[in-house]
């Protein structure tokens, strides 16, 4: 109880907060120069834009919540949950950003005692903010969302993701994406985990799957999903998301036939 209604209290403060990066983002996108970015490793990208939005939001958050600590992309990425910790994703679709591909999202979510609590996933350029509270609902902006109601994979839309850099299963990924194509209405690569994650929340698509992501990628999106009434899981079926690196999302009613196609396929090798 103590939770819930703390919760509710910070729910308009940190949407506040990250309109406010999210404005940011947008503004810096309109003169960005492509000598600003910079490779973290091969193919993972990164400029001043990702690194001074979570500066923000750290710094902000920090204020809101005294006691709390991070798990973030750029500063603080170490993989362990406190009682009180933000996870936090300043920009991502940082790919998509600094090509001027125009889906990028910020994500935060926070864990009580390693349960997610609360979550939001903002697209800045389409005024977009997807937000849950636990055992509250999922909305986008004021309207409650639900996931779709699509009950067979024949009939399903997905959205995946395609890994920079952990190409070890890449093999037995892209067989499974060539028999998807062929039993469903056809797979999206947005370029946003947490997008992937709040598109399914609101039924654009039936479900998202992928691997090789962090929990940043993934936190803020999780609970939005499960509020919106989907379900999420591993690769194998099993509840532990966060740092297992692996996600299918999708409304529930096409989750076991999804999951029953992708294990024949995927661990077939
Ligand atoms: C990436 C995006 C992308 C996913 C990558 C992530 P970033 O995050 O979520 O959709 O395919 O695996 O790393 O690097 O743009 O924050
Ligand atoms: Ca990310
Ligand atoms: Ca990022």
């Amino acid at each position: 109880m103590r939770n819930e209604s703390l919760i509710e209290t910070l729910m308009p403060k940190v949407i506040e907060i990250v309109q406010e990066v999210g404005d940011f983002i947008i503004t810096e996108r309109r003169n960005f120069d492509m000598k600003r970015v910079e490779e973290k490793s091969p193919r993972n990208l990164v400029s001043y834009v990702d690194k001074t939005a979570e500066e923000m939001l750290i710094d902000e958050l920090s204020l809101l919540l005294p006691n709390s600590t991070f798990v973030s992309e750029e500063f603080h990425s170490i993989e362990i949950l406190d009682e009180l910790s933000w996870i936090i994703d300043p920009l991502d679709g940082t790919t998509n950003f600094v090509h001027n591909f125009p889906l990028y999202t910020v994500s935060i979510a926070l864990a009580i005692e390693q349960e997610l609590m609360l979550g939001i996933v903002y697209d800045p350029l389409h005024k977009e903010m997807f937000h849950a509270i636990r055992e509250h609902g999922a909305y986008l902006n004021e309207r409650q969302i639900h996931v779709s109601k699509t009950n067979s994979l024949n009939d399903s839309l997905w959205a995946t993701g395609f890994p920079y850099q952990d190409f070890g299963k890449l093999k037995e990924y892209v067989d499974f994406f060539y028999h998807l194509i062929k039993v469903s209405h056809g797979v999206r690569r947005l370029g946003s985990a947490a997008a992937d994650l709040a598109w399914t929340a609101c039924g654009r698509v039936d479900g998202f799957y992928e691997y090789g992501l962090s929990p940043w990628d993934v936190a803020g999106g999780v609970i939005i999903v499960q509020e919106a009434g989907g379900k999420i899981t591993n690769f194998t079926g099993g509840e532990e998301v966060l740092f297992s690196k692996e996600i299918i999302a999708s409304n529930n009613l096409i989750h076991d036939e999804f999951l029953d196609n992708f294990e024949k396929i995927y661990f077939s090798i």
